[in-house]
């Protein structure tokens, strides 16, 4: 049986990445909601709808362990979805604990970037008040860099200027910056141009992937063959086959560019 994993869009991709490093013997779906991306500026009942939608499709194809690899579809109905199913659900969480812990120490400051939609549902909220006790974090909705990835526009002029704009403008008091939407590790490259060198950029995307393997083995469930797995791709339930757009997707996965 299959592992699925399931975005908005393309953001995903940068969580199957490290899973295809990790669990490299696993068979993968990946879905895309690529005609309704993007999530992050719609409201939390469409985001559930529609995500139900995506699981019932995945569903079909018989997984055993689902990835929400979306923090926004996380945070709107991870909770709705474990009460139906009852395969391992894996959701996002951005990246908020380690990141507190470190500038803690530090006394520097804590830039989340993330959708609209997540910043402000109670999963969020509810994070950042467990954690961030000395109140170091700040937010930073970046809606314009999911619809650059999905155009697979990962940098340029329009990209870079976009991520100076909404930076603040003290970035220097910040020390890390966390990812907290799987679409942004895919601008990893001009965030480390842009953002001061001595911050951090980081992104749940491995601890997510840990997450996985640990409940895999804890439910027995892990491939055990020693052969490399396949991966499937589809986009709002129409499979990728259009060997251009297998390229940009396969880009992201096995090159460098997250
Ligand atoms: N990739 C998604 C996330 O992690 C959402 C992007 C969107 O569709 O707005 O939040």
């Amino acid at each position: 049986m299959k592992i699925g994993f399931f975005d908005s869009g393309i953001g995903g991709l940068s969580v199957l990445k490290e899973a295809l490093t990790i669990l490299p013997n696993e068979n993968y779906i990946y879905f895309g909601d690529t005609d309704n991306a993007p999530y992050g500026t719609k409201s939390k009942e469409e985001v559930k709808e529609l995500t139900f939608k995506a699981v019932e499709f995945l569903v079909k194809h018989h997984i055993k362990a689902l990835v929400i690899a979306c923090n926004t579809a996380t945070s709107a109905a991870v909770r709705s979805l474990r009460e139906v199913y009852d395969f391992p659900i894996i959701g996002m969480e951005p990246a908020i604990k380690p990141a507190v812990e470190k500038n803690n120490n530090e006394g520097k400051r804590v830039l989340t970037l993330a959708t609209p939609l997540t910043l402000k549902e109670e999963k969020f909220q509810s994070l950042v008040s467990r954690f961030d006790t000395k109140h170091l974090v700040d937010m930073q909705p970046a809606p314009k860099l999911v619809e650059f990835a999905e155009r697979f526009l990962f940098e340029g002029p329009e990209v870079e200027n976009y991520i100076k704009e909404i930076l603040p403008r003290n970035i220097d008091q910040y020390g890390t910056v966390v990812l907290g939407c799987t679409h942004f590790p895919l601008f990893r490259k001009v965030l480390t141009r842009v953002l001061p060198k001595n911050i951090d950029i980081i992104d749940g995307n491995r601890g997510t992937v840990n997450h996985l393997y640990e409940i895999l083995k804890e439910r027995n469930i892990l491939n055990n063959s020693s052969e490399k797995g396949t991966v499937v791709y589809y986009q709002s339930g129409k499979q990728v086959t259009d060997p251009d757009l297998l390229n940009n997707y396969e880009r992201i996965i096995y090159q460098d560019t997250v």
